[in-house]
């Protein structure tokens, strides 16, 4: 298994590949994201960046290679079952309920909801209700955490696009999740709230032990966020490291460069 040293890795991936009929997005992809890292993974668009979560986390099938999760092998297990060992994603264009309220959006992603276990009986509905009250009280912490609280009760679809991106953190958050991968956590995002963003991201790793993998096009928030940092380009990974050792890598500066200079050349 790549990357692990004494303690398994949180997250590792081994040769995973992926295709898309004739295209493949994933070739062959190695990475590890050590427990208790904020672990980050840059690469030009289309690089396959998304692809890899979908495929880690059981939502795409990998066509070759190996998963694992905490030194356990998961490759191909659905999203639930990674869900239930402690894995939780959020998505690059978040997928809220938007008939429901921000705070009911929370709550839905709590693993064992009141009421979920029905019917029951009538003397067990005080006990529902404390159970509900119980949920409640977790929901509007996790809301505290993320300055989301004063919308609580509002609609997922009044929100704006950094703050519905937020609301994702804290479903992954109301899960209980121990790995959490986050897709663009500050794209669409103004400064001040992806300062906040940032803190809380490092604050729930340093409190909450929380391990991360974030993809993220806002290179200075990954210098400051990630270590390590994981850099893929047509669906490969071409350099690993420190921030200020992928940066320095000339695959890398190709890589993004062969993007930018893309609109001109067709
Ligand atoms: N369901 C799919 N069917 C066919 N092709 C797909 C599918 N999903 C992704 N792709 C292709 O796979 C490639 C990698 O896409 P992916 O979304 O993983 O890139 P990315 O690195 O996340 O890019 P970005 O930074 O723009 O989000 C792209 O060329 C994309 O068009
Ligand atoms: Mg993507």
């Amino acid at each position: 298994m790549s990357g692990a040293a004494t303690a398994p890795a949180a997250l590792a991936a081994e040769g995973l590949t992926k295709r898309f009929g004739g295209f493949t997005a994933l070739d062959g992809v190695s990475l590890a994201v050590p427990e208790g890292s904020i672990t980050g993974l840059i690469g030009p668009n289309g690089a396959g960046k998304s692809t890899f979560f979908a495929t880690v986390a059981g939502f795409l099938r990998p066509d070759g290679g190996r998963v694992w999760l905490r030194g356990q092998e998961v490759t191909g297990a659905p999203p639930w079952r990674l869900h239930r060992a402690g894995l939780a994603r959020t998505f690059q264009i978040p997928r809220l309920f938007g008939r429901l309220t921000v705070a009911e959006n929370l709550a839905v992603a709590a693993p064992d909801q009141p009421g979920e276990r029905l019917p029951r009986p009538w003397f067990a509905r005080r006990r529902i209700r404390e159970e509900e009250r119980a949920l409640r009280a977790r929901v509007m912490a996790v809301l505290e955490r993320l300055n989301l609280a004063r919308h609580a009760d509002a609609p997922a679809t009044a929100l704006s696009g950094g703050q519905k991106k937020l609301v994702e953190l804290g479903r992954a958050l109301m899960s209980g999740a121990s790995l959490i991968l986050l897709d663009e956590p500050a794209a669409g995002v103004n400064r001040t709230l992806l300062r906040e963003i940032a803190a809380t991201i490092a604050r729930l790793n340093r409190e909450d032990g929380i391990t991360f993998l974030v993809i993220e096009h806002d290179l200075d928030l990954v210098a400051e966020l990630c270590h390590p940092v994981h850099c893929m380009a047509e669906g490969r990974v071409i350099a690993s490291g420190s921030m200020a050792e992928v940066r320095a890598d000339p695959t890398v500066a190709e890589a993004y460069l062969g993007m930018a200079l893309e609109p001109d050349a067709s």
